[in-house]
């Protein structure tokens, strides 16, 4: 089957039994075609995406320029490794999303998805702290409710007990404080809190209760995504509120 058919052709008899499939469903629809949030299947029918997947593709479906130029860069180079070259596209990028992050100075370094990102982050942290001869910097804080990917690493570090409870045996390197999710604090045995100051000092209390020179990060996000139904973290975040914990606990 030449490329274009196989990109653009129409989907008669798809072959089926093969796929280890994601849910429960052994029969998904077949998606053929997408454009802006529409995705449609093999019969006609139409699927609104709103979010782009897991916004994956927050951008929407069909974006011609996009298609265009990762057709063009795979045509040019498929792959260089990156300990040994840098390429064009890889520079432009980093040097255009440098500045929308808020860190002085960046430095991008890229990965395949959510998973690693969280993964690399902590081995990033743990770098850190060797390097500074911070030997025992070992123990990272998250919070229960988020979810940070689902490899075993981002895993442990996530916060979703259903997700966790199969694999419990082979997780708990890390320490979880409350959710900052208002919606549920004070429900019973939710591990949500609703105000900044209180999830402060919860987390101050477990820096000090790990002896605040072992521990090498503190793993949060400022919007929890679609595990916590898009909280917002309070009024404050428990890292800016006052007395914080990683700033009177050395802990960066
Ligand atoms: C905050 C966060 N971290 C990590 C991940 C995992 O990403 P991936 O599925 O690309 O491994 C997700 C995915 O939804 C996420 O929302």
């Amino acid at each position: 089957m030449a490329d274009e058919q196989r990109m653009s052709g129409p989907v008669t008899a798809v072959p089926r039994g093969r796929v280890f499939r994601r849910s429960a469903d052994p029969s998904p629809p077949v998606a053929v075609r997408a454009e802006g949030s529409t995705i449609w299947d093999g019969s006609g029918r139409a699927y609104l995406d709103g979010a782009g997947g897991a916004l994956v593709v927050n951008v929407g479906h069909g974006r011609r320029s996009i298609a265009e130029a990762m057709a063009e860069q795979a045509g040019r180079i498929a792959y260089a490794h990156g300990t040994a070259f840098t390429t064009e596209p890889l520079e432009t990028y980093a040097a255009a999303i440098g500045p929308h992050l808020p860190v002085d100075d960046p430095a991008i370094y890229p990965v395949s998805g959510g998973s690693e990102a969280t993964e690399t982050a902590l081995k990033l942290a743990r770098a850190y702290h060797l390097a500074r001869g911070e030997t025992e910097r070992l123990i990272v804080i998250s919070r229960w409710g988020s979810y940070h990917g689902n490899t075993l690493g981002a895993l442990d570090v996530s916060g979703r007990r259903p997700l966790r409870r199969p694999y419990e045996g082979w997780l708990g390197r890390f320490r979880h404080v409350s959710a900052a999710y208002p919606y549920r604090a004070g429900e019973p045995h939710a591990n949500a809190l609703g105000e900044a100051d209180e999830l402060a000092t919860e987390l101050e209390r477990t820096i000090e209760a790990a002896e605040p020179d072992t521990v090498a990060a503190f793993v949060a996000e400022p919007i929890v995504g679609a595990t916590l139904g898009g909280t917002v973290t309070g009024r404050r975040s428990p890292t800016s509120a006052g007395g914080s914990g990683c700033s009177s606990s050395r802990t960066r």
